[in-house]
């Protein structure tokens, strides 16, 4: 790849870009919000969030502080929950530090909590338009592919070389553009089932010439992800449900929950369990499973509602409303909701 290879490219993305919320603004803050919740999770899925997230918090001040549940609400959904506990964390050291904004040094950023090295790229590219290259999954691909690169491309040593090439590639060019050039061609064309035919980087590219684009990126595979068995009780008493705060520590840290336990119980089992815990109830309605996959495991939740003869002491019972407005639950435990709310539409 060359520098008539990068007029290329940016001439492409000039015409082709989409018209993106974060596209409108280099204002560092907002720049950081959108690349932090791009890094897991699709452009269309963010636009809302990215939205609603800064309407709430305008601010690195607003996001210092927030409260957490708060805050999870707006995050509810996005996953990769501790994305956002380190923005906060992040947003605190820099209102602290009386900074006001987030530094333009790579030596600084990289320093702040959840800011790896693709993040200290894309803010110093696209907001201070630093020479400074992002390399995320995206990036890697086409690399990978121009390049015919035959080693694991989530090794380090990898990254580095592709972000010595690019730094030399993005001289005296739009940092901003450059990074996200990469990163559209990456998204738009050369994806999963590529476009090769339109793409602007055809000529240089040696996958194509060799007939090989599919071969790239190469990627060790996976673990398995081990399934995780729970039953949930959704308990009911007079149009409120019971639901919990999870612990401060693990998967879903601080997230809210439908009370549950481990493995599948039968509904003998659900019974003599209400028993030994005292639980008075009316009725129970297996409600079905529902499957969810997290990062490195895979959970399978069997569903039951329980209606209450009263509320279970000491526990927080909400209304649907709160539920929706207040407490952030998790997408796996939205799916168990769903299934409460599809049984009982049918009467
Ligand atoms: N993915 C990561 N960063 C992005 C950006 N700035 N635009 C579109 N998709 C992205």
């Amino acid at each position: 790849m060359n520098k008539k290879d990068i007029k290329k490219l940016l001439n492409w993305y000039q015409n082709s870009k989409r018209d993106l919320p974060w596209r409108h603004t280099k204002d560092p803050y907002k720049i950081w919000i959108s690349e932090t919740m791009l890094q897991q999770t699709r452009v269309e899925t963010v636009i809302p969030y990215y939205n609603n997230f800064l309407e709430s918090l305008p601010t690195i001040k607003d996001l210092a502080n927030v409260k957490e549940d708060k805050l999870l609400k707006l995050w509810e959904g996005l996953g990769y929950y501790s994305r956002a506990r380190n923005l906060q964390k992040t947003a605190k050291i820099i209102i602290e530090n009386q900074k006001g904004t987030l530094p333009d040094s790579k030596e600084e950023l990289e320093n702040l909590p959840g800011i790896g090295p693709y993040t200290v790229g894309a803010i110093l590219s696209i907001a201070y338009s630093q020479e400074e290259p992002a390399i995320d999954g995206n990036v890697m691909r086409v690399l990978s592919r121009v390049y015919e690169e035959k080693e694991d491309i989530s090794k380090k040593k990898v990254r580095e070389k592709y972000y010595v090439i690019l730094k030399k590639l993005m001289k005296k060019e739009n940092p901003s553009d450059f990074t996200q050039s990469f990163i559209e061609l990456g998204a738009l064309i050369c994806t999963k089932n590529p476009s090769c035919t339109i793409c602007p980087l055809q000529n240089c590219c040696k996958s194509y010439k060799h007939h090989t684009v599919l071969e790239y990126p190469i990627k060790k595979k996976k673990k398995e992800k081990p399934n995780i068995l729970k039953t949930v009780f959704i308990f009911e008493y007079q149009n409120t449900y019971m639901i919990r705060k999870r612990n401060e520590e693990g998967i879903l840290a601080n997230l809210y929950e439908f009370p549950n336990v481990e493995n599948f119980l039968t509904k003998d089992e659900l019974e003599s369990f209400l028993k030994r815990k005292k639980i008075a109830y009316t009725s129970i309605q297996e409600l079905g499973e529902v499957t969810h996959i997290f990062s490195h495991q895979k959970w399978l939740l069997r569903v039951y509602l329980i209606s209450l003869k009263k509320k279970v002491s000491n526990n927080l019972f909400v209304t649907k409303k709160e539920l929706q407005e207040i407490y952030s639950l998790p997408t796996v435990f939205q799916k168990a909701w769903n299934l409460k709310k599809e049984s009982t539409s049918q009467f």
